[in-house]
């Protein structure tokens, strides 16, 4: 490293704005962004909070075998997947599963929703066609200066999203962008049909990206494409290609299909490829790296790729697929949440996020972690002041419906009503015509 170049480890988190404070020996206790570049200095994409939301509901592979023709055993020696998390209240979202992932990633931050300057909702079970899923939940979180958007590359989506990330704040575009993973993949999925349904699960994660000036960050990211095998992974309807019609519904086309062969090959070859790329971009190599954590869809394609081909010891590899199946691009997120739980990621560390999806899509990035881990100790004042704030949103929203309602519904200004009816062309009279067989 240059002698001027600082390391992640050599500053303790300080509040926004402050100047960064020497780290001391103990393990800090409290978990908050790093200081914001000062203008015109170098800026890094840190992530600075995460966190996952999943529903409580547990499907497990016994409870599958009720449903459609299949094994415990087959699920489990093709797949690796044991259970997974379905969304069964009907009031669990996309959109709340995603909020809720949203407030932990901001609370380990300790940053207010207000500084939020991007929501990036990666999904392929939107709340809605539109408006975006990150739209509501801006609303539901109450960052009230935030853009927002959706990002449509299925379970590669995540790490795209880390992608924009760090293109806007490296390009002073923003301070704080907010990436969610966030999937409801159980309302889209065939129960019928074995295939697919064994695959895969609901849940949500999300991290806070900071500009920071502690060198590291999201350093390197690999992007990719292959339309010509846009069938292979797909929900035929329900958009402008099949839009919704009885035909449509009464075919099961708005479901997933797959040809589960096809995609394991491509899988196999991407995700090796994607982690080479983005590893020689950040400058580094296989042994550099500290730990892989990819797309959570079978434990196969981990094996024959990551481990096999990359030659990455199964220590330096995480997986949580056993407990959540595939929840597409939300898999990342939570398996990175997971990790740190299970103390696997600290300051200075060499990260790969790589996954692979429908489009199809791949897509890799290398982070150099630049914060502490240690879970944050929220005193009772501060919890209850995020809870305030979370219940102010809601308040927030709800007035600015109601205001809206009232515009629509109180009469007009009697000026303005007059004005507006002198803009207004009135309809020609109906003219009758002369000679008419009615006349
Ligand atoms: N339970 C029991 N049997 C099943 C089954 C199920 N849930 N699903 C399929 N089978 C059967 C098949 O019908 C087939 O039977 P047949 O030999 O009589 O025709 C047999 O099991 C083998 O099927 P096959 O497709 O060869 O299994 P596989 O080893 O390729 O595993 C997948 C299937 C889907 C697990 C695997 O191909 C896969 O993981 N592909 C990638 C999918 C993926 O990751 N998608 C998400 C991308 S983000």
């Amino acid at each position: 490293m240059a002698e001027n170049e600082r390391s992640g480890l050599d500053y303790a988190p300080g509040r926004n704005g402050a100047s960064p404070t020497p780290i001391k020996d103990e393990a800090p206790t409290q978990t908050t962004a790093p200081p914001l570049p000062q203008p015109g200095g170098a800026r890094y994409a840190q992530i600075v909070g995460w966190g996952y939301h999943v529903p409580s509901k547990v499907i497990t592979n016994h409870d599958l075998e009720q449903i459609v023709d299949t094994s415990d055993e087959w699920i489990r020696t093709r797949t690796g997947i044991e259970e997974r998390r379905v969304a069964a209240d009907p009031n669990e979202t996309t959109a709340s599963l995603a909020a809720a992932a949203a407030r932990k990633a901001l609370d380990v931050a300790d940053v207010h929703p207000s500084k939020v300057d991007l929501i990036i909702c990666s999904t392929s079970s939107p709340e809605y066609i539109f408006p975006a899923t990150a739209s509501v939940v801006q609303d539901a979180i109450g960052a009230v200066n935030a853009g927002a958007f959706d990002l449509s590359a299925a379970c590669s989506g995540f790490v795209y999203g880390l992608a924009m990330a760090r293109g806007h704040i490296l390009a002073g575009d923003a301070e704080y962008v907010l990436v969610i993973g966030a999937e409801t993949l159980s309302r889209i999925v065939d129960w019928t049909d074995r295939n697919t349904c064994v695959l895969f699960g609901d849940g949500a994660g999300a991290v806070l990206v900071a500009a920071s000036d502690v060198p590291g960050g999201i350093m390197a990211t690999e992007l990719g494409s292959d339309g010509s095998g846009a069938d292979m992974l797909i929900v035929p309807a329900g958009g402008s290609a099949h839009p919704a019609s009885l035909e449509t519904v009464s075919n099961g086309s708005h479901f997933i299909k797959m040809e589960g062969k096809a995609v394991f090959r491509f899988a196999v070859r991407v995700m090796a490829e994607a982690t080479t790329k983005a590893l020689s971009r950040a400058g580094l190599t296989t042994d550099d790296v500290d730990l892989v954590i990819p797309h959570q869809a079978n434990l196969r394609i981990v094996q024959n790729s990551v481990l096999r081909q990359l030659k990455i010891p199964e220590d330096r590899v995480f997986v949580n697929l056993q407990r959540y199946g595939n929840t597409s691009t939300a898999s990342i997120p939570i398996a990175l949440c997971e990790a740190i739980e299970a103390k696997k990621v600290k300051p200075g560390d060499n990260l790969v996020f790589v996954g692979f999806g429908g489009g199809l899509t791949w897509a890799a990035c290398a982070v150099k972690w630049g914060v502490p881990t240690a879970a944050p100790e929220v005193g009772w004042w501060r919890s209850t002041r995020r809870q305030a704030g979370y219940q102010a949103a809601a308040a927030r929203s709800m007035w600015r419906r109601a205001v809206r309602w009232m515009y629509d519904v109180w009469p007009a200004d009697p000026e303005e009503a007059a004005a507006e009816d002198n803009e207004t062309p009135k309809p020609e009279p109906t003219k009758q015509v002369s000679g008419s067989r009615n006349n």
